[in-house]
């Protein structure tokens, strides 16, 4: 720890040093102090062994998110679509771009995608965080610029090549290195202490409908026997994060309906039509609008789709056939209430204020 300080401040006078005599070579002065990323009382995360969070590429990354040079006409930036205050998601049914035109999907909640361990997106078509992160940049319905044209903006910048020298040790900047730093400030967003985090943590006790609503989640559906049938949530919606990694199909859509495709846009195989990402609802009351097109406003209507709105297609999860033909899940009004009272318990103060997430700007 002490010599990595004195590296540091070795690294800074080095710096200072390199910026008085302008004749000579510039120092390369990488800083890799770790970044401590608090992961709370969750399983160990997945950070690519690649990429390891430092202070400097964290916030590199963070700068980035936040600067609206990463679009067309410096209007929007990633916050745009992505926004703390909605566990860095939007309001929006389809989020609006640069060229005020809606995308066809609802934006995703950047939270926890370091436990993200099998692509991105709604549909997965990205297969690593760090190549999803340039996507949206060059996308014309989101910030619509050209890489080449962002990349001679940032190294234009007063400041820019600095902060990647600092970074990755190299002040030429590439599209390889702003994916590695804005992959590094994603992992970086961790939420992990929700009123639920701090239930299982023996710190906070819920209420009673809140204690239905848990176990209504997580007990199977059973119809023969009403007393003991629950809503079988945690079949998809599970762990800590309460998703699995895999693309299914909820139930939305007969086949004729589904606009969207999803995985089979990327899988080419039409055993994947209609199947999504199942996401994560960590600070879920928070995220409105529902589903990857955003057709529900409320957790209400969510609960409702599952309990009696289901639709039958040749891709529908088996799980959800037996509750589809057996007339629903059954839940009472005050099951539905019950439920979003336990999804509610999931929203998460401190990642909506932490200050190391909000803009540097
Ligand atoms: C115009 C709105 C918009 C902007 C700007 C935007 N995003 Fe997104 N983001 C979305 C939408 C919509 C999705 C889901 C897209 C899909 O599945 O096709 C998404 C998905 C994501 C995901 C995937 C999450 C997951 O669980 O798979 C990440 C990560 C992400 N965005 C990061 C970023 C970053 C970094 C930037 C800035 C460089 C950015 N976004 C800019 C709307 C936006
Ligand atoms: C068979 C797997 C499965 C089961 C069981 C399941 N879900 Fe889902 N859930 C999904 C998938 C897949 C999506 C995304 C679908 C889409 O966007 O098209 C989703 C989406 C959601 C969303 C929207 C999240 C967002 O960010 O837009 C909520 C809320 C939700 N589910 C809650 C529940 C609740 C509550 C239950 C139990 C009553 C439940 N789910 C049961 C697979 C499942």
């Amino acid at each position: 720890m002490r010599s990595n300080k004195l590296l540091l401040l070795l690294g800074v006078i080095l710096l200072l040093a390199s910026c008085k005599k302008e004749d000579e070579p510039a120092i390369v002065v990488i800083d890799t102090t770790p970044y401590i990323l608090n992961t709370y009382d969750l399983p160990l995360p997945q950070i690519a062994e690649d990429n390891k969070l430092t202070k400097t590429g964290v916030a590199l990354g963070r700068r980035l998110f936040y600067d609206k040079l990463l679009s067309l006409d410096q209007s929007l930036n990633c916050a745009s679509c992505h926004q703390q205050q909605f566990a860095f998601s939007d309001t929006s049914r389809f989020s609006i771009g640069v060229e005020g035109m809606p995308g066809g999907r609802q934006s995703m909640a950047v939270v926890n995608m370091a436990w993200n361990n099998n692509e991105f997106f709604w549909d997965g078509r990205a297969h690593l965080l760090r190549d999803q992160v340039v996507k949206p940049i060059q996308d014309p319905l989101e910030l619509n610029l050209a890489m080449a044209t962002l990349l001679e903006r940032l190294q234009n910048h007063p400041e820019y090549p600095n902060f990647f020298m600092a970074a990755f040790g190299s002040s030429t900047i590439t599209e390889e290195l702003l994916g590695l730093a804005l992959e590094q400030f994603c992992n970086s967003i961790v939420s992990g202490d929700s009123k639920y985090d701090q239930f299982l943590a023996g710190t906070a006790s819920l209420t009673e409908s809140e204690e239905r609503g848990r176990t209504l989640f997580f007990a199977e559906f059973n119809p023969g026997f009403p007393d003991i049938s629950g809503a079988d949530c945690a079949h998809c919606h599970a762990g800590k994060n309460f998703e699995n990694d895999q693309y299914m199909n909820n139930a939305l859509d007969a086949d004729s309906d589904m606009e969207d495709l999803g995985r089979a846009l990327v899988t080419e195989n039409s055993s994947d039509n209609g199947k999504f990402k199942v996401p994560t609802l960590r600070n879920v009351a928070l995220t409105a609008p529902y589903m990857h097109d955003g057709r529900f406003q409320t957790l209400e209507e969510v609960v409702q789709h599952y309990n009696s709105d289901m639709v039958m297609s040749s891709t529908i999860d088996p799980a959800l056939i037996y509750p589809l033909n057996n007339g629903g899940l059954q839940l009472s009004d005050q099951d539905v209430q019950d439920i979003i009272a336990f999804l509610n318990t999931l929203s998460d103060e401190t990642l909506v204020t932490n200050p190391e997430y909000a803009s540097p700007f």
